[in-house]
């Protein structure tokens, strides 16, 4: 078999790496630095380097292959190779960090040796909160009702269940979540999330303890949580916008994140407009008859007429995961087997498998999901022009942006589609290895927070949006 590339290396650990054409040899993005041996780079790799790059002993991961003893710095714009890096990897950043994302849904953690930066163990679990409402305003509404601790304690005991499980002697950790989530991590009161005017009592990065939250594991560390934009717009998405350097891009983009919080960007350098609409968790399979998440067996594509499905890792069928669903709206908007309000045409259920179906409901369920994600892309994007998205959540490879945008929920004009998966978590594991907080900071303090409800025309687009084809 064919050795693998540095590049497919730093992937399959979760390293994040600019990798533009994604190993084609074409873009030159993917910059690394090899610290135990010399690699030879060949013309076509220095055609796409700079002179001064090709002195500092910069390749392209693409371009060669990993062995198994390498010590891999990855590079990007920002990043040269100085002696403060170079002690900053090798040194400083001794130990093992673990990174947290905390989704409404679905939790993941990761556990990272940091002078390699390589992740050593990777668990991601449903969210206990889940049993007490599908998405936050019914967990703060919860909350209200019965004025305990225990949506806090349910969600401390999980991870600090896994933390006391892997065993491992951690010396940071940073943690990444919706405003809701991460108040309810650190036990403060949520009552005010989910009352105009929204007030958010803890808006900054907290640097504690971890001994603060979770006492029952033996070892204590720093302790960081992601800053908030707004109460719906969470650190999950300023870490989501720091992972894709969207705070440093020339041209603008449009960032979505499909998960319960359907939260979306619109920005660049120069300016970023931030918003959240309640899209419910119908892109992530929950709530749906069939649903599942993208786990194997989850169908991720589906073409009908006639009928042909794909499933993660080709297993049996077993559910149907959100690309799955959005693919399959996509073919029955094509095929006319819906009318344009989203009516199965036949009224009936329509069956992929013998036992996996959608209907009338399911198609309902995931139409408010689709309406809201398209109003609030169609808001944001009003005075920008924009080609270029990038796609966050747990979907399957097989997302196709042009399935978005047969069923509206993008412009057509978007050209160019970054599947960007969970940059939440890369985030997390961007600021564990750089320590840049300042950054992080100034990402929080640059973006505006829109409002989609006090915008004048909010009611006419939402109504507009629930059509799936004109
Ligand atoms: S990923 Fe584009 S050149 Fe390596």
């Amino acid at each position: 078999m064919k050795n693998k590339t540095i590049l497919q290396y730093l992937q399959e650990n979760h390293i994040i790496i600019d990798a533009l054409c994604n190993g084609q040899k074409k873009c030159g993005k993917c910059k690394a630095k090899v610290l135990n041996r010399n690699i030879n780079l060949t013309e076509q790799e220095k055609q796409l380097l700079t002179t001064k790059e090709v002195q500092e002993g910069i390749c392209l991961a693409c371009f060669h292959s990993y062995h198994s003893d390498d010590q891999i710095v990855v590079m990007n714009q920002k990043m040269r190779i100085t002696d403060d890096i170079q002690e900053t990897l090798t040194s400083h950043h001794q130990g093992i960090g673990v990174i947290i994302d905390i989704g409404t849904t679905t939790i993941v953690m990761k556990w990272i040796e940091r002078c390699r930066g390589k992740c050593i163990e990777s668990v991601s679990f449903i969210n206990p909160q889940v049993s007490y409402g599908g998405d936050v305003i019914s967990r703060i509404e919860y909350q209200n009702q019965n004025q305990t601790s225990y949506l806090h304690d349910i969600l401390v005991e999980s991870i600090e269940n896994q933390l006391i499980e892997k065993n491992k002697e951690i010396n940071q950790i940073i943690v990444c979540g919706n405003t809701t989530m991460i108040h309810f991590l650190l036990n403060e009161d949520v009552s005010s999330l989910g009352v105009a005017p929204f007030h958010v009592p803890q808006k900054d990065m907290q640097r504690i303890n971890s001994y603060d939250i979770f006492k029952r594991y033996s070892y204590q560390c720093e302790m960081i949580t992601f800053p908030h934009i707004s109460a719906f717009v969470g650190g999950d998405i300023v870490s989501g916008i720091y992972a894709n350097d969207i705070d440093q891009l020339d041209y603008p983009v449009l960032m979505v994140d499909l998960g319960t919080n359907g939260e979306i960007v619109v920005g660049n350098k120069d300016s970023l407009l931030v918003t959240s609409t309640a899209a419910g968790p119908a892109f992530e399979g929950v709530g749906m008859s069939c649903g599942g998440g993208s786990v194997s067996g989850a169908i991720e594509k589906v073409k009908l007429c006639p009928l042909e499905i794909e499933t993660i890792n080709h297993q049996k069928a077993t559910c149907i995961c959100g690309s799955g669903y959005i693919s399959l709206l996509k073919e029955l908007v094509e095929k006319k087997l819906i009318s344009p309000m989203g009516k199965l045409i036949d009224k009936k259920d329509f069956y992929l498998t013998d036992h996996i179906f959608i209907n009338q409901s399911d198609i309902s369920h995931f139409q408010l999901s689709k309406a809201a994600i398209q109003t609030g892309v169609h808001i944001l994007l009003e005075n920008s022009k924009v080609d270029t998205i990038y796609i966050a959540g747990g979907f399957g490879s097989h997302l196709d942006v042009n399935d978005l945008k047969v069923i509206q929920v993008i412009p057509e004009d978007i050209k160019y589609a970054h599947n960007i998966g969970n940059s939440a978590i890369k985030g997390c594991y961007k600021l564990l290895m750089s320590q840049d907080f300042e950054r992080v900071n100034a990402i929080v303090d640059k973006a505006k927070s829109i409002n989609l409800a006090n915008y004048e025309d909010f009611e006419d687009i939402l109504v507009e949006s629930l059509y799936f084809y004109d």
